[in-house]
């Protein structure tokens, strides 16, 4: 009801409510390269449609005449109750939406008091994420690193600035066949972005400093330090705005920043990781450990079994494989076979709270949402992301209480109607 009341007081939003408006205001907010990278899926983007298209097969069933004057959000999720079901999905070069980036949308959550999940690819180093929103609750998603003393280091950081899980994912361990980005050979990472997790890191600077060294023309030791790799990282950038003409090898030059991007590359992820690697992790964390990109019920079990703490339903937005499953799909089927043994985390092609009561109904314990928040933060920095935040919360707690329930435990295959 605040927002109808701002609405009649006058304020225009700052972001556009329906998800395709928003969609198309970021579009025309930002450069043609980010707007790919972030709106993109991969191959055709059938993937991308069918996570939507899902969404079709499932209809609201509402029953009036119950008293829901009093509605509550809030679920548990991770041992502690909160808010609301709502989690943010990890994103990472959100420098490429606004200057600001993650502080940005952390500070948006926080006021939310939604769960923030910082990507392992992040525009800030996880501390100062921290420091911009300090004591919310905050996860942290790693991509497993051929480097087991990085992803050590990146768990112990993550845990020391207080995040309260560690998400795994586990789609990307090859970078999906992007069309949009092919078209427009762009690749954010390459440029220097979405680096700043291992800019930040001991580990990674120790690995940069033995690849500059050994390329040095001299065969002379190269003193590579937080300022220093900043430095050149900032140099290949610079050489290589979005809209740049200059070639990356003309940008990446000096040995430096070649060496930061071409380990970054090397160290970034691991096709040879199997179930049994996963172990190692319990090592390097006493966080709660949760798999993102599970989209397969006996993999679901298998994750439960292991002992894992969490598994988190996603496609990556559609953004990894063309023609794979929609999540929507499997939910039912995962959720019956975790059957409330860990928490089950669901995203891709969320764009509204009637989209979320259907996954929560499905079997979703918590609800994440990507690239609406990507949007918001394009086109309205801080207080986009809140809006858009506060849309999908909003339009949730009005289906509740339009379908006849007062809480999201409520919500059940009793309130849907299948097409
Ligand atoms: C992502 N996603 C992602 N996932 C992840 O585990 N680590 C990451 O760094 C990123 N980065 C990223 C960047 C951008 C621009 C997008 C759009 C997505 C995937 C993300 O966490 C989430 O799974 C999807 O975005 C969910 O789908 P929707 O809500 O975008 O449809």
């Amino acid at each position: 009801s605040d927002i109808y009341r701002a609405g009649i007081s006058g304020a225009r939003p700052a972001v556009p409510v329906d998800g395709r408006a928003l969609d198309a205001a970021a579009q025309a907010a930002l450069s043609a390269e980010a707007y790919a990278y972030i709106a993109g899926g991969a191959g055709a983007e059938a993937t991308v449609a069918a996570n939507r298209a899902e969404f079709d097969r499932w209809q609201v069933w509402p029953r009036p005449l119950r008293d829901v004057t009093v509605r509550d959000l809030s679920v548990d999720f991770l041992g502690r109750s909160r808010p609301t079901p709502l989690l943010l999905a990890p994103l990472g070069v959100m420098e490429l939406a606004h200057p600001e980036g993650d502080l940005a949308v952390a500070r948006a959550a926080a006021s939310a008091g939604v769960p923030y999940t910082v990507s392992n690819q992040a525009s800030f180093p996880l501390e100062r994420i921290a420091q911009s929103a300090p004591g919310a609750p905050r996860l942290f998603q790693l991509y497993w690193s051929a480097s087991d003393q990085l992803n050590a280091s990146l768990l112990g950081r993550a845990e020391a600035s207080g995040c309260e899980a560690i998400v795994v994912t586990l789609d990307t361990h090859l970078l999906g066949w992007r069309t949009r980005d092919l078209d427009l050979a762009y690749l954010p990472f390459t440029r220097g972005m979405g680096i700043a997790q291992y800019t930040s890191d001991p580990v990674f600077r120790d690995l940069v400093t033995q690849r500059t060294s050994a390329s040095a023309t001299d065969g002379s030791p190269v003193k590579v330090t937080p300022k220093t790799i900043a430095a050149g990282v900032s140099i290949a950038r610079k050489g290589a705005p979005l809209t740049g003409s200059r070639s990356l090898r003309d940008n990446l030059r000096s040995p430096l920043p070649r060496a930061a991007v071409e380990t970054f590359l090397d160290v970034f992820s691991t096709p040879s990781l199997t179930w049994d690697d996963l172990a190692k992790a319990r090592e390097w964390t006493s966080l709660p450990i949760i798999l993102k990109g599970i989209v397969h019920p006996d993999d679901a079990e298998r994750a439960v079994d292991a002992g894992l703490d969490g598994v988190w339903i996603s496609n990556h937005g559609g953004r990894q494989i063309d023609r794979s499953v929609p999540t929507l799909a499997v939910l039912p089927e995962i959720s019956e076979r975790v059957s409330g043994r860990v928490p089950v985390v669901f995203d891709s092609g969320v764009r509204s709270g009637a989209d979320a009561a259907i996954a929560l109904a499905l079997g979703a314990d918590v609800v994440a949402i990507g690239r609406p928040c990507a949007y918001g933060l394009g086109i309205a920095g801080e207080q986009g992301v809140r809006e858009v935040i506060r849309n999908v919360l909003a339009e949730l707690d009005i289906t509740l209480g339009l379908a006849g329930l007062t809480s999201v435990a409520e919500l059940d295959r009793d309130a849907l109607r299948a097409v």
